[in-house]
């Protein structure tokens, strides 16, 4: 009997040994290498950026990616206005949601993006060329397909009208329908086409079926994608929404603009 307790003991005890050294072991590991975590997460999204904004070639190593990267200066817009302004490094749009002071609640009516809260402030990247001139701004934008919401960037041209490219990082829609978004061929469609008319009106849209090539308008407009019309429909509500004035319009109108052009160069 005395013999059995003591086996009991010393399972529990050695059981209880294992289960400190794996905690101690998993905790140091998870605490080591979350700089390299960080790190990768860092190259991960700037290879997105790149990636939308046509800057990024296959075959690019980590140290390529950094380098096009330190031409890319990261700002902060304040979506009303489209001025910039100061925020902490860690800012990102999509945390600001949750956050009831940052963001404001968009009713359904307003919101065909389907993304149900407005943050007020989003960061947007500067892209230089060789002599230091603003060359790409690329625009961070999200907004509900079929399954998912689909996020990305949406590249546009110093002109602050002209698409550069538009690519997304994270989606869950079905691959070869809706997950043709991330096909190159559909995505060679983008850079060129304008966001807004001559007027200034929005004018750029993501149609069903094939844009002809005859269509007055076809500088606004790309071709949708075969048997996934909803995916289709998100997309351009997203990239309409992201251009209009609840979204970067206000920012692209002072980029635009001489003096709000010298200040996004500097
Ligand atoms: C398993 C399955 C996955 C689907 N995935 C998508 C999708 O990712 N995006 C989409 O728009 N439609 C998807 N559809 C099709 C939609 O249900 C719908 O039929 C389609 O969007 C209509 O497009 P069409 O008018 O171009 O045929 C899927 C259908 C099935 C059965």
């Amino acid at each position: 009997m005395a013999e059995n307790k003591e086996t009991v003991t010393r399972t529990v005890t050695v059981a209880l040994a294992v289960c400190l050294v794996c905690a101690v072991v998993v905790s140091s590991a998870a605490v080591l290498l979350r700089p390299v975590q960080n790190k990768n997460e860092k190259l991960n999204r700037q290879t997105n950026i790149l990636s939308a904004a046509g800057l990024y070639e296959p075959g690019m190593s980590g140290d390529d990616v950094r380098a096009r990267f330190s031409n890319i200066d990261r700002r902060f817009v304040r979506l009303d206005t489209g001025e910039y302004v100061d925020m902490p490094d860690s800012y990102d749009y999509i945390s600001a949601k949750q956050n009831p002071e940052m963001s404001t609640d968009l009713p359904s009516k307003k919101d065909p993006a389907g993304i149900k809260r407005k943050p007020k402030v989003a960061q947007v990247y500067l892209a230089r060329d060789d002599q230091g001139e603003l060359d790409t701004i690329i625009l961070p934008v999200h907004g509900y397909g079929l399954w998912s919401t689909l996020y990305g960037f949406l590249a546009v041209e110093s002109d602050a009208n002209t698409v550069a490219g538009l690519g997304f990082y994270e989606h869950g829609e079905t691959p070869g329908l809706g997950g043709k978004v991330d096909s190159k061929a559909w995505k060679s469609q983008w850079p060129g086409k304008k966001l807004y008319d001559e007027d200034g009106d929005l004018a750029i849209q993501v149609i069903k079926g094939s844009v002809p090539d005859n269509a007055p308008d076809k500088e606004h407009k790309v071709d949708g994608l075969s048997g996934a019309t909803l995916t289709t429909r998100g997309v351009n509500s997203l990239v309409r929404y992201w251009s209009s004035d609840n979204g970067y319009r206000p920012y692209l109108e002072r980029v635009r603009d001489p003096d709000a052009r010298t200040a996004a160069a500097n």
